[in-house]
């Protein structure tokens, strides 16, 4: 019988964990959790191959192991690189790292539109966290964005490669989950994109999970495109017998409605394993069980207390410390301009508009 390997100890963040070799750097401080787990843009430790292009995940080695305790000179990205017995590792506890990490964030920005606002991923887009955690209120770019046509890639999902961080997750779900891989990285360097050679479907039946890994708003589900804000939907854990995938989601509802459903995602923002295989789910799953009725409820899904998700739903609303009226020694706050008296909105004569006649003027003040 082979003995068991021997495991290797490691310090990341001051606390010491011990993992077997051939551990990333990455995994291990995902062992301890929290804030000592650097954040991922493109690793997805359910994804063969990814990882070692984003450089979020950078941390800084000071000891590279017992033999061999010198630093290493430049921080090194955790996903991609292994653990050593007796590495000291420092991520939050490195000023480094901090900053760079910022400057990386400064980088997905470059191209990345502000469209916040109207982008379906807004409350569940790592970029949008990874901006608020590690980014800076400001950016240094004076040049004009790229910005690209939407594109429909099949029945189910649109590109909108404008918001696209060239994570690859994608091309690894197409690669390893479906038959025959469409899409891809199109040219290099600054004019790299995301698309189906001349826009050619993705037909798989998993190709929804492309959906699923995408960290940014660059793939969406086109039967939920504008159709809620995802803090106003309910998120509920439901399966159903399904003779392709696990059949195990979430539902996002809105009253009774069933508005999306997704696979269900752990801690890290990836899909939950079940035995050890990940919980990919088929498209019919997916787009075509929009009923309750299809499901068997489980209960409301365990959403992480930070998420803008959970705050209007398990957590409870938390009310401000400060109020405008505390903050200004009692005095109610006044209104301080009505922009209905300064603009011309509502004494607009409609007649004069072009489209269908009427001679009905609207004024709000003569209401
Ligand atoms: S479309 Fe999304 S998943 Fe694919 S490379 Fe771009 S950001 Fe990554
Ligand atoms: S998560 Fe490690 S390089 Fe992207």
């Amino acid at each position: 019988m082979s003995e068991p390997s021997k495991l290797f100890k490691v310090t990341i963040d001051n606390i010491t964990v011990e993992v077997e070799p051939g551990t990333t750097i990455l995994m291990a401080a995902r062992k301890i959790g929290g804030d000592v787990a650097p954040p991922t843009m493109c690793f997805y430790s359910k994804l063969k191959g990814s990882g070692g292009k984003c450089r979020t995940c950078l941390v800084e080695v000071s000891a590279g192991s017992t033999a061999d305790p010198r630093p290493m000179p430049k921080l090194v990205a955790s996903c991609r690189t292994n653990v050593m017995d007796g590495m000291i590792v420092k991520n939050i506890t490195s000023e480094r790292v901090l900053d760079a990490r910022a400057g990386v964030v400064e980088f997905l920005l470059l191209n990345h539109p502000l469209d916040c606002p109207i982008c379906d991923q807004a409350g569940e887009c790592h970029l949008q966290d990874l901006g608020y955690e590690h980014g800076k209120a400001g950016t240094r770019y004076e040049f004009k964005r790229r910005t690209f046509e939407k594109e429909d890639i099949g029945p189910y999902i649109q590109l909108h490669m404008t918001r696209c961080i060239l994570c690859y997750r994608c091309t690894y779900v197409a690669d390893q989950l479906t038959n025959n891989r469409v899409h891809g990285v199109l040219e290099r360097g600054d004019h790299a994109e995301i698309s189906t050679y001349i826009s050619k479907s993705i037909d798989s039946e998993f190709s929804g999970n492309m959906i699923d890994v995408c960290p940014v708003g660059a793939l969406t589900d086109k039967t939920f495109r504008f159709k809620n804000r995802v803090w106003f939907t309910k998120p509920v854990d439901a399966h159903r017998d399904c003779p392709t995938c696990c059949g195990k989601v979430t539902l996002w509802q809105r009253g009774d409605d069933v508005l999306r459903v997704t696979a269900r995602k752990d801690e890290w923002g990836e899909v939950q394993s079940y035995d050890g295989k990940p919980g990919w789910i088929c498209n019919t799953c997916r787009f075509d069980k929009k009923h309750t009725a299809d499901w068997v409820i489980e209960g409301p899904t365990k959403i992480d207390r930070h998420s803008v998700i959970s705050q209007g739903h398990y957590v409870g609303l938390q009310q401000p410390k400060e109020t405008v009226q505390a903050v200004m020694g009692g005095r109610a706050p006044k209104l301080l301009m009505d922009i209905h008296s300064v603009s011309d909105v509502n004494s607009v004569d409609i007649s004069a508009l072009p489209g269908p006649a009427t001679s009905k003027t609207f004024d709000k003040k003569n209401q």
